[in-house]
């Protein structure tokens, strides 16, 4: 038995307007897919890897990736992503080898996620947990609006929320399943687009939320890219 990380890193990263896909713009001299990449080898609990990339930019990435620290004795696999985000996780699910029973799905945007959040989800699913995503307190005051911006509702009590990061992590038959629904029956946009622990509950799974970083923001939009480059010089200071 074994864990498999998929790290998704096909998306285009249109709202990043940074002139490649997303996970290959270059933060401080390096990728984010292989920031991302590095921080899920730290945390030690993958024996597989699968990364997800643009069509064409396999060979290139699992080049990027394999001299990493902590890559020694992983089993590296990079394959072509798909069109949306669960389509591409639906690719990497694909290329896991048989004796892997627990899954993480990752963003390679989140890119500066700590390896003891990697850890952490890891072993909440090898524990006994069907689904598991790690989670942050809401901030801001949250109010829900109608299409012309009218508030409806009162302000939601914020102490009930939790803005929800990756890796998110499985029992293997558990997001098969749940993407195997997914690609059978349809889905709305906004459940397929970017969470699979909602499709896991689809299923009827339930999910378990363990605490999340706020280091582990993903990366969006520009201002996302400066944050990160504060994030890292924080780190080596
Ligand atoms: O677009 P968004 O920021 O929600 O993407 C989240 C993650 O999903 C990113 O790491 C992105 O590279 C990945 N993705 C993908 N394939 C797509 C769309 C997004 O692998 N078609």
């Amino acid at each position: 038995m074994s864990t498999g990380c998929v790290l998704v890193a096909a998306g285009s990263g249109t709202r990043l307007a940074a002139g490649s896909p997303k996970a290959f713009v270059v933060l401080d001299g390096r990728p984010l897919l292989v920031h991302a990449a590095e921080r899920v080898l730290r945390s030690g609990v993958c024996q597989h890897l699968v990364l997800v990339v643009p069509d064409g930019r396999q060979d290139e990435s699992t080049a990027l990736v394999s001299g990493l620290a902590g890559a020694e004795g992983v089993v590296l696999r990079a394959v072509a992503g798909g069109a949306d985000r669960r389509s591409s996780v639906a690719a990497g699910l694909a290329a896991l080898p048989a004796d892997v029973d627990v899954v993480l799905v990752h963003d390679a945007a989140r890119c500066l996620t700590p390896p003891e959040q990697v850890a952490e989800v890891e072993r909440a699913v090898r524990t006994g947990a069907a689904a598991v995503v790690p989670g942050v307190p809401v901030s801001d005051t949250v109010r829900a609006v109608d299409v012309e911006g009218v508030p409806r509702g009162g302000p939601i009590d914020r102490t009930s929320l939790r803005l929800v990061q990756t890796p998110q992590g499985f029992r293997r038959e558990v997001i098969e399943r749940a993407h195997a629904l997914a690609s059978e029956h349809g889905l709305p946009a906004a459940l397929a687009a970017t969470d699979d622990a909602s499709l896991a509950e689809l299923l009827g799974a339930p999910v378990t939320v363990v605490p999340g970083r706020e280091e582990a923001f993903k990366v969006t939009r520009p201002l996302d890219l400066a944050l990160a480059t504060a994030v890292l010089a924080q780190e080596r200071a």
